[in-house]
C-alpha cells in the first residue's frame, strides 16, 4: 500500500478518510481475532473473541452498505494505529506461555483495540451528523454499540474469572 498523504480539506474528505481508516482497522481485526481466540485458554474469553470476529465481519458489511448508500468511495489506506495494536497483541502471544496470565494480557490488548474503535466510531458519527448523513450515522451507531458491549464483556471477564485464575485462586 502506498503511504497515504493527508490531503483532506473538507468535513466530507475527513469523513471518507476516517471511514477508510476504520475499514482497514476492522479488516486487520478479522485476521487478529482468530489468533487471539486460539491463544486464549479461558473458554469464555475464547468465545468472546470468536463472537466479536463474527460481529466484525458484520461491521465490515455495514461499512460497505453505508458507502453504497452515501455514494462515496473508500480510499486504500492502512490503519497504522491498528497495525501497532495488533502487533502488541502478537508480541504478548509470543512472550507469555498460554494460561491465565496470557489471557489477562490478551484482554488488555483487545480492550486497547476496542477503545480505539470506540473513539473512531464516535468521531465518525459526529462527522456523519454534520454532513446530514443520517443513515450512515445510524449504521455507525449500531457498530459503536457492539464495540462498547465487547469492551464491557472483556472488562467483566478481566474482573472475574480470568483475574482469579491469574492469581491462582
Ligand atoms: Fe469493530
Amino acid at each position: 500500500l502506498e503511504k497515504f498523504i493527508m490531503t483532506a480539506k473538507t468535513v466530507k474528505d475527513l469523513f471518507i478518510h476516517s471511514l477508510s481508516d476504520i475499514y482497514s482497522a476492522e479488516k486487520q481485526m478479522t485476521k487478529s481475532l482468530p489468533q487471539l481466540a486460539r491463544a486464549a485458554t479461558n473458554e469464555e474469553l475464547s468465545a468472546a473473541f470468536k463472537t466479536h470476529l463474527e460481529e466484525t465481519q458484520g461491521q465490515i458489511d455495514r461499512i460497505d452498505r453505508l458507502v453504497e448508500g452515501a455514494g462515496i468511495r473508500l480510499k486504500r489506506v492502512k490503519c497504522v494505529a491498528m497495525e501497532g495494536l495488533v502487533e502488541e497483541g502478537r508480541e504478548q502471544i509470543e512472550e507469555i506461555e498460554q494460561g491465565p496470565v496470557l489471557d489477562t494480557a490478551l484482554i488488555a490488548a483487545a480492550q486497547k483495540v476496542e477503545h480505539y474503535e470506540i473513539a473512531a466510531y464516535g468521531s465518525l458519527i459526529a462527522l456523519a451528523k454534520q454532513l446530514g448523513e443520517t443513515e450512515a450515522a445510524t449504521l455507525l451507531a449500531e457498530t459503536l454499540e457492539e464495540e462498547k458491549a465487547t469492551d464491557e464483556r472483556l472488562s467483566l471477564l478481566a474482573e472475574q474469572k480470568v483475574a482469579a485464575e491469574a492469581l491462582g485462586k
